[in-house]
């Protein structure tokens, strides 16, 4: 990289130096902030990813120093590569957030709004996009598409009338995997997420799909319907693994372990990993160690200010002590109820982050 001759570029009024064939999207993230537009299908660790959903629309006003003309049409950053003095607008061109509310209206015709009941709320692109660039109101009229479902294993759930068709979960599993059993199958508005004849995805990296997924698309099945992301405390952790870098987030309340993860960074992406490769987590990982012993405890996970999962505070990681025997010198407390006695469903022993799968009024009956 230290050969490349360093280009000029000037975007949104911020001028920087970045090596040639470096794409607009990755200028503007050394910038940062709001001058990096939005993406939906690039994914910085994924070969070959970008140019599917038009988030990352800039306007290209000085093409370059030799030639100055404007690009005629808004080109997409993520596929588009800079040149000598070229200047762009992204959050400065009403146009470009213009066209921006439009790919979202677009990319919002067949998403369904279950955000209410999605495990992704919270953490979704789409969701952040709708809100930062989206209209109150589409104008579409027709019914939203709707499929056959599509079980693809034990672990991993997908509700295809979400998916964006980013392609990521594609890249993800010909890139990580010994061997990709599912992709796009079809074509126009019929284009779907599938398996191969229903093959389950069993690869030992296959669960990073649910991490690169920006939607509500591909969630993880034992985590499914179990909390809301907000009230769970990310804490990054380690063990020692012999598939993977073993660096990831336990997504907790209490003492409870209910989802791990891989760490994210400022992009939404799965960070590099202390050993400079990038963080994917294997399958053990991810959907088998659910216990705090399990793990050694970092921290907790730095959370932009912005984002609803930051509203939840940590209260320690650690139970306090019991005090109220120690108050009443040795004896129950009579007048405060415990909940387990008296309620039908709420059964003290039950360790709903232990279930492999959602909780079922069965798991209370037994
Ligand atoms: S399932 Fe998710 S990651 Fe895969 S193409 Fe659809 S939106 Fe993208
Ligand atoms: S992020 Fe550039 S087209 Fe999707």
């Amino acid at each position: 990289m230290s050969e490349q001759p360093l280009f000029k570029v000037t975007i949104d009024n911020i001028t920087i130096e970045v090596p040639a064939g470096t794409t607009i999207l990755e200028a503007a993230r050394k910038i940062g902030g709001e001058v990096a537009p939005p993406t939906m299908c690039y994914y910085s660790k994924l070969k070959g990813s970008g140019g599917k959903c038009r988030t990352c629309l800039v306007e290209v006003s000085k093409g370059s120093e030799k030639d100055p003309r404007p690009m005629p049409k808004l080109v997409a950053s993520c596929r588009t590569t800079i040149m000598d003095g070229m200047e762009v607008k992204n959050i400065t061109s009403p146009k470009v957030l213009d066209a921006r509310a439009g790919v979202v209206e677009f990319l919002l015709l067949n998403h369904p709004l279950d955000c209410p009941i999605c495990d992704q709320a919270g953490e979704c692109h789409l969701q952040d996009l709708s809100y930062e660039h989206g209209k109150e109101k589409t104008r579409y009229e027709f019914q939203k598409r709707v499929f056959h479902k599509v079980d693809l294993g034990d672990k991993i759930q997908l509700h295809m009338t979400r998916c964006i068709l980013c392609y990521r979960c594609v890249f993800t599993a010909d890139q990580l995997t010994t061997n990709r059993e599912h992709g796009i199958l079809d074509r126009g508005d019929h284009s779907q997420i599938a398996t191969f004849i229903q093959k389950n995805l069993q690869n030992d990296f296959i669960g990073n799909v649910i991490d690169v997924c920006p939607v509500g698309a591909l969630t993880d099945k034992t985590f499914r319907f179990k909390n809301r992301v907000w009230f769970t405390k990310p804490v990054d952790a380690h063990r020692d693994c012999d598939k993977c870098c073993g660096e990831v987030q336990l997504w907790m309340r209490g003492d409870e372990v209910y989802r791990v993860t891989a760490r994210k960074d400022e992009w939404g992406e799965v960070k590099e990993s202390s050993k400079g490769s990038t963080g994917w987590i294997c399958n053990e990982c991810r959907f088998d160690k659910k216990k705090v012993s399990d793990w050694i405890i970092e921290g907790p996970s730095n959370i932009n200010r912005h984002s609803v999962i930051s509203q939840g505070h940590y209260v320690g990681l650690k139970k306090p002590n019991e005090t109220l025997s120690k108050v009443m010198q040795g004896r129950d407390p009579k007048l405060l109820m415990n909940i387990h006695e008296v309620s039908e469903v709420n059964k003290e022993n039950i360790q709903l982050s232990l279930l492999e799968r959602p909780a079922h009024s069965n798991d209370f009956n037994q």
